[in-house]
C-alpha cells in the first residue's frame, strides 16, 4: 500500500481570485464557515436542513451505529416537494426550470417550475397506474431529454425507487442492472440521437428485458413521430399515453428520511459493478447545501453540469441539488465535439451560462484541439468554473483558468464519489487555488491523508484518502450486499476509505493521485499512475496518457506508457527520448516508463475514466475482466 511512496511537491503556485468572489459568496471565509461546523457539527446540518420543508421534523440530526449512520431520524419529507412545489408555489413560479438542448439548433424545449412540476404530476400519476407503488425500483433508460428528468422525479413523487441507467451502455450492462434491482418497469425512449446517428434504444431494452422476469411493463417516449415505432401493447405503452386523462395534480408521498430515493450502479474501472443505495432525507440536504456553498448558485445564475443523468454527477448536480436551489438548469443531447470541437462554447455564449461543470477528460479533450475554437466565442457570463471525475492536472487547469475563465473564475476542482452522494473536497471559491490540488474537506465534512494504521501522514507523504466522520448524503448500503458496504469501512477502522490515494501539502491542501488500485510497485516504490500520466501531459507534444505495470522478473514492475499526441505531433524515436527525459526531470528517474507506445485513442468508461485493467489485459494477453462500463 502507500508507504515508501512520496511525491515531490513543487514549489507552490497559487491562483487568487478577486476577494470580490468570496465577498459575495454563500460560502463566505472558509476558515471561518469550517471552524463553525467543527464548533457543533449537529447544528450545522441541523440548520442546512431547516432551509428546505419537511412534513415532519426530525428527532434527533443523526444516529451513528458504526458504520450504518441514519439522519434526521423520524423526519418526513419528499424531495420533489423541494424541487418543485416549493418553487412553484413562490416568485419562482414562471421562473424557467429546464432549458434542454438536442443536437441541431431547432431541437430546444424550455419548462418552467410551474411546467416542470404539472408533468412530473401527470407522468408519477401515470406510474401509479401501471401498479407502480412506494419502494418499488423503476429502470430509466433513456436519453438526456427533459422525461428523463421527469421520470426521474416522478419516481420520487409517489416513492418508488428510480434506477438511471446511462443511455449509452449496452444489452448487458442493462441487463444486470435490471435484474439486480428486480425492477418492475423500465422506462425508455425510441432513438436517442448522437453524431447525427439515431440509437435505438428500445431495441437494446427488447433483448436485455429477456430472462428479467421482474419486469411488468415497459414505458417508451416516441421521439420520432414520422416512422413511430411500434408499442406491443401487451408489454409495452407509449409515454404519452399513459397520461392520457390523468389529472394534473399527485399529492408527494411522505417518505422516511432514510427511506431509498434512489439506487445508483458504480462506473466500476475495477470489479462488478455496485448498486449504491443512497436516502432520501440526507441525500436532499447534502445535494442542497453543496450546490448552494459550492457552486454559489444564485437566482440569477444559468447553470450547467455537462453529465448526464446517467451518472452520479447528473443525478446530484444536474437534476437534485440545481432544483432544490431553484436554479435555471441548461440540458443538452449534445457530445461536446460534434459537429465541431466549438459545441459547448457555442451553449455557454448562447444560453449565458454562468456556472460550468464539467470533466478533466473533456478540457484534456479541448486543449488538444486548440483554444482557437473558444476564442471564437464571447465567454464572460462565465463566473464559476467546475470539474470532477478525475485529478485536474496543473496543465489541464492552468487552460481551463486562462482560456475559458480569462483568469476571473474561481475553478471549483470537487473531489467525491458515487458513495459520498456529494461534492467532499474541493477549494471553496474565494480561496486561493493551488492546480494539481483539489484543495480541502468542505465544511461538513471530516477528511484526511492516513497510512495503513489510520495515522495522519506528513506533507509529501502519500496516504489513503479517508473521511472520518459519517455526513448526510453518504451511501446507506449496497443493494443486496451489506457486507460490500461494511468493506468500505473496515480498512481503516472508524474510518470511510475511498480506496484514493492522496497527498496533503504544508497548507493541508489535498492532491488526489488516483484509485489505490491504480499503482504500480517498481522496485519496491509505490508509483502512482497518475503521477506519471500527468508528467507526460505536461509535456507540450502530448494530449493524453495511460501508464500500467507490467510484471518483470528484476524490478517486480516496469512502466508502459500509451500516449495520444496533440493534433500535428509526429511520433518518433526521437520523441520518445524526450518523453522519457521529460518523465526523468519531472518524477525521477524510478518512473521513468521502459516502453511508450503511441495510441490514437484508450480505453475509457463511458463516464471518461481511463480503464487501465483493460490496457493491461490487453498488453498481457489476459481475460480483461467486466467490460460493461466499456465506451465503445
Ligand atoms: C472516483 C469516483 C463523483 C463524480 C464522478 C465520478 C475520482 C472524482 C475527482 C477529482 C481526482 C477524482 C476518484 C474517485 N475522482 N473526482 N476532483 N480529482 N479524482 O464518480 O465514478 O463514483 O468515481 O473518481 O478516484 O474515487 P465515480
Amino acid at each position: 500500500m502507500a508507504e515508501n511512496f512520496n511525491v515531490r511537491l513543487n514549489e507552490a503556485k497559487y491562483y487568487t481570485p478577486e476577494a470580490s468572489c468570496r465577498e459575495q459568496s454563500w460560502i463566505g471565509d472558509y476558515n471561518r464557515a469550517y471552524q463553525a461546523f467543527l464548533a457543533d457539527p449537529d447544528g450545522f446540518w441541523d440548520s442546512a436542513a431547516r432551509e428546505l420543508e419537511w412534513f415532519q421534523p426530525w428527532d434527533q440530526v443523526r444516529e451513528w451505529e458504526y458504520p450504518h449512520a441514519r439522519w434526521f431520524v423520524n423526519a418526513k419529507l419528499n424531495i420533489t416537494y423541494n424541487c418543485l412545489d416549493r418553487h412553484a408555489h413562490s416568485q419562482r413560479r414562471n421562473k424557467v426550470a429546464l432549458m434542454w438542448r438536442g443536437e441541431t439548433e431547432d431541437e430546444e424545449r424550455i419548462l418552467t417550475y410551474r411546467q416542470l412540476l404539472q408533468e412530473v404530476c401527470r407522468f408519477a400519476n401515470g406510474l401509479s397506474r401501471l401498479g407502480v407503488r412506494k419502494g418499488d425500483r423503476v429502470c430509466i433508460y433513456m436519453p438526456v431529454v427533459p422525461e428523463q428528468i421527469v421520470a426521474m422525479l416522478a419516481c420520487a413523487r409517489i416513492g418508488a425507487i428510480h434506477t438511471v441507467v446511462f443511455g449509452g451502455f449496452g444489452v448487458s450492462a442493462l441487463n444486470q442492472r435490471i435484474r439486480g434491482t428486480a425492477a418492475k418497469v423500465v422506462i425508455t425512449a425510441d432513438f436517442t440521437y448522437r453524431r447525427g446517428k439515431a440509437i435505438p434504444l428500445k431495441n437494446i431494452v427488447e433483448e436485455a428485458v429477456v430472462k428479467a422476469p421482474s419486469v411488468e411493463r415497459i414505458v417508451i417516449l416516441r421521439r420520432d413521430a414520422e416512422k413511430p415505432v411500434e408499442i406491443h401493447p401487451e408489454m409495452e405503452v407509449d409515454y404519452h399515453d399513459l397520461m392520457n386523462g390523468v389529472g394534473r395534480e399527485c399529492p408527494p408521498e411522505p417518505m422516511d428520511a432514510e427511506d431509498p430515493l434512489f439506487i445508483l450502479y458504480t462506473s466500476g474501472t475495477t470489479g462488478s459493478p455496485k448498486g449504491i443505495v443512497h436516502a432520501c432525507g440526507g441525500y436532499m440536504v447534502g445535494t442542497y447545501y453543496t450546490t448552494k456553498h459550492i457552486f454559489d448558485v444564485k437566482d440569477s445564475d444559468i447553470y450547467w453540469c455537462t453529465a448526464d443523468p446517467g451518472w452520479i454527477t447528473g443525478h446530484s448536480y444536474g437534476v437534485y441539488g440545481p432544483l432544490l436551489n431553484g436554479a435555471t438548469c441548461l440540458i443538452t443531447e449534445t457530445t461536446p465535439d460534434y459537429p465541431t470541437p466549438a459545441t459547448n462554447w457555442d451553449l455557454i455564449e448562447e444560453y449565458g451560462v454562468t456556472i460550468f461543470y464539467t470533466a478533466p477528460t473533456a478540457i484534456r479533450m479541448f486543449m488538444r484541439v486548440g483554444e482557437e475554437w473558444p476564442n471564437r466565442y464571447n465567454l464572460s457570463s462565465l463566473r464559476i468554473l467546475g470539474s470532477v471525475g478525475e485529478p485536474l492536472n496543473p496543465e489541464a487547469f492552468e487552460w481551463f483558468y486562462q482560456t475559458i475563465g480569462k483568469g476571473r473564475c474561481p475553478i471549483v476542482d470537487t473531489w467525491w464519489q458515487t458513495e459520498t452522494g456529494m461534492q467532499m473536497l474541493t477549494t471553496t471559491i474565494g480561496e486561493p487555488m493551488r492546480p494539481g490540488f483539489v484543495g480541502k474537506p468542505i465544511p461538513g465534512v471530516v477528511a484526511d491523508v492516513v497510512d495503513k494504521t489510520g495515522k495522519p501522514v506528513p506533507p509529501g507523504t502519500g496516504g489513503l484518502l479517508v473521511i472520518k466522520e459519517p455526513w448526510p448524503s453518504m451511501m446507506r448500503t449496497i443493494w443486496n450486499d451489506d457486507e460490500r458496504y461494511c468493506k468500505y469501512w473496515d480498512t481503516i477502522p472508524g474510518c470511510y476509505t475511498a480506496a484514493d490515494l492522496a497527498v496533503k501539502d504544508e497548507d493541508g491542501y489535498i492532491m488526489v493521485i488516483g484509485r489505490s488500485d491504480d499503482l504500480i510497485v517498481v522496485a519496491g516504490h509505490n508509483i502512482g499512475t497518475a503521477e506519471v500520466e500527468s508528467a507526460l501531459v505536461s509535456h507540450e507534444a502530448v494530449a493524453e496518457a495511460a501508464v500500467i505495470g507490467k510484471p518483470d522478473a528484476l524490478k517486480g514492475n516496469t512502466i508502459k506508457a500509451f500516449v495520444i499526441l496533440r493534433d500535428g505531433r509526429q511520433p518518433g524515436d526521437k520523441l520518445k527520448n524526450d518523453l522519457t527525459y521529460h518523465v526523468r526531470l519531472t518524477l525521477g528517474p524510478i518512473a521513468i516508463p521502459s516502453e511508450i507506445e503511441f495510441v490514437r485513442s484508450l480505453p475509457k468508461t463511458r463516464s471518461g475514466k481511463i480503464m487501465r485493467r483493460v490496457l493491461k489485459a490487453q498488453e498481457l494477453g489476459m481475460d480483461p475482466g467486466d467490460i460493461s462500463t466499456l465506451e465503445e
